[in-house]
């Protein structure tokens, strides 16, 4: 079995990570390419699991739209699979990344695994592009890898093969307990130093994240009113590492009142945000991994969008989704820091730390048979 792994942006490196562990564990031949849809978001994460991609298309240009990168991707992307011929295409998730390297290698008539398949809204403009992206990679995948059984239903539904559909929990538990390890065995670098000069025990910690297109203006907007109207607290720090998005960079930084207590930080490495999710009192995000990881730690995520994929971290209490308005998102927010939520507790509904064991698994069966 000769397989090609691609990605291109932070949470797919995140999650694709643990799988080239298990990969290089059981010998297996596999190549990394990847399309640097995001450039330093990227290279933190390859530099964190010493990750050195044997093609790097190097494609991310300042903001960049969806149909330039898009043709970028199919345009570099083709060469790679014709030199090397691989029986399986990798892809993770819901980028453009994913979904045109799955398109690519569907063209040239490679199987193609997706992992983290069967999330869905069934609304296609949120999330924007990326409930678009998933549908599409449904329909031409071939192993369906889905994180949860509420995901492998999404696909049996659509008349996805029931044999091609294997439940496995999501990598990026098992890249969370890696990380959780080593930051607990005493790893340390130089942002977690700075955080911990940064944070202040005796207050509760918030910690944000923030990048969704389709909460570009208002949803941002409504975000920075309920962080300036939280920071009012005497008893709150607000951390905030700001997606390198020009979009939503321009917004944040002019409309987050500057103040000691709200402080806005650059993209975090992973461990960095491992440690400092777990030192925070809850979480405020629009992030579909931040939704996963956070059930780890016991903390309650206020999801700031309209709908979900995620449904199973609400139906545990791990998250509470509240739209964008800024009343409902401090609403939440208060009752948390007031004590009439309590920490969430239980098992991690997205994973147990050993999807990329079982999705190797998988393959190795599947090729075996051959
Ligand atoms: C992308 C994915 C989204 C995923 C998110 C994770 C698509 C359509 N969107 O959104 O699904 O949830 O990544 O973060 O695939 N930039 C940098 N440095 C970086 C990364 C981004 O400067 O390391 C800036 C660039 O100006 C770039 C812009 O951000 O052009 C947008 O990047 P892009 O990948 O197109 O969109 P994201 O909003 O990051
Ligand atoms: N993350 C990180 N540093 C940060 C913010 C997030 O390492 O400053 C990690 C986070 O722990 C999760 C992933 O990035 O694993 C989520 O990425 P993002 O929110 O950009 O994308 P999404 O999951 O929404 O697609």
């Amino acid at each position: 079995m000769k397989v090609l792994l691609t990605f291109g942006t932070r949470p797919e490196a995140i999650k694709m990570a643990p799988v080239i562990r298990e990969l290089i564990r059981r010998k297996i031949n596999f190549k990394v390419c990847v399309t640097a849809q995001h450039r330093e978001m990227l290279d933190q994460v390859l530099d964190f699991f010493s990750i050195q991609p044997d093609f790097d298309l190097n494609l991310m240009v300042p903001d960049q739209n969806l149909n330039s990168l898009s043709a970028q991707i199919f345009k570099e992307f083709a060469p790679v699979l014709n030199m090397e011929k691989p029986d399986l295409v990798i892809v993770q998730g819901d980028t453009t990344t994913a979904f045109c390297v799955a398109m690519a290698a569907f063209n040239a008539g490679v199987k193609v695994a997706h992992i983290e398949a069967g999330l869905r809204t069934y609304n296609l403009t949120s999330p924007y592009p990326e409930e678009g992206n998933r549908q599409l990679l449904s329909r031409i995948a071939n192993f369906h890898f889905a994180p949860t059984a509420h995901a492998q239903q999404n696909l049996l539904k659509e008349g996805v093969t029931k044999e091609d559909v294997y439940v496995t929990g999501n990598t990026s538990i098992d890249a969370l307990e890696y990380a959780k390890s080593i930051l607990k065995s005493g790893y340390r670098n130089s942002e977690i130093n700075d955080l911990e000069k940064r944070v202040d025990p005796g207050l509760n910690l918030i910690l944000v994240t923030a990048h969704r297109r389709e909460n570009f203006q208002h949803g941002l907007l409504e975000l920075c009113k309920s962080l300036n109207y939280l920071g009012n607290r005497k008893d709150v720090q607000i951390l905030f590492p700001v997606h390198p998005n020009p979009k939503v960079q321009k917004i944040i930084f002019e409309n987050i009142d500057s103040r000691a207590n709200i402080v806005l930080l650059k993209p975090l490495n992973f461990p960095a945000l491992m440690w400092l999710m777990e030192k925070s009192k809850f979480i405020i995000s629009d992030s579909g991994g931040v939704q996963e990881e956070a059930p780890s730690f016991n903390k309650i995520v206020i999801v700031t969008r309209e709908v979900t994929e995620r449904i199973e971290g609400l139906e545990k209490g791990f998250s509470i989704l509240v739209g964008t308005s800024a009343s409902r998102i401090i609403e939440e927010s208060e009752q948390i820091l007031n004590g009439s939520i309590p920490d969430p507790s239980g098992p991690n509904p997205y994973g147990g730390g050993n999807a990329a064991a079982r999705i190797t698994d998988v393959l190795l069966r599947s090729f075996q048979k051959v």
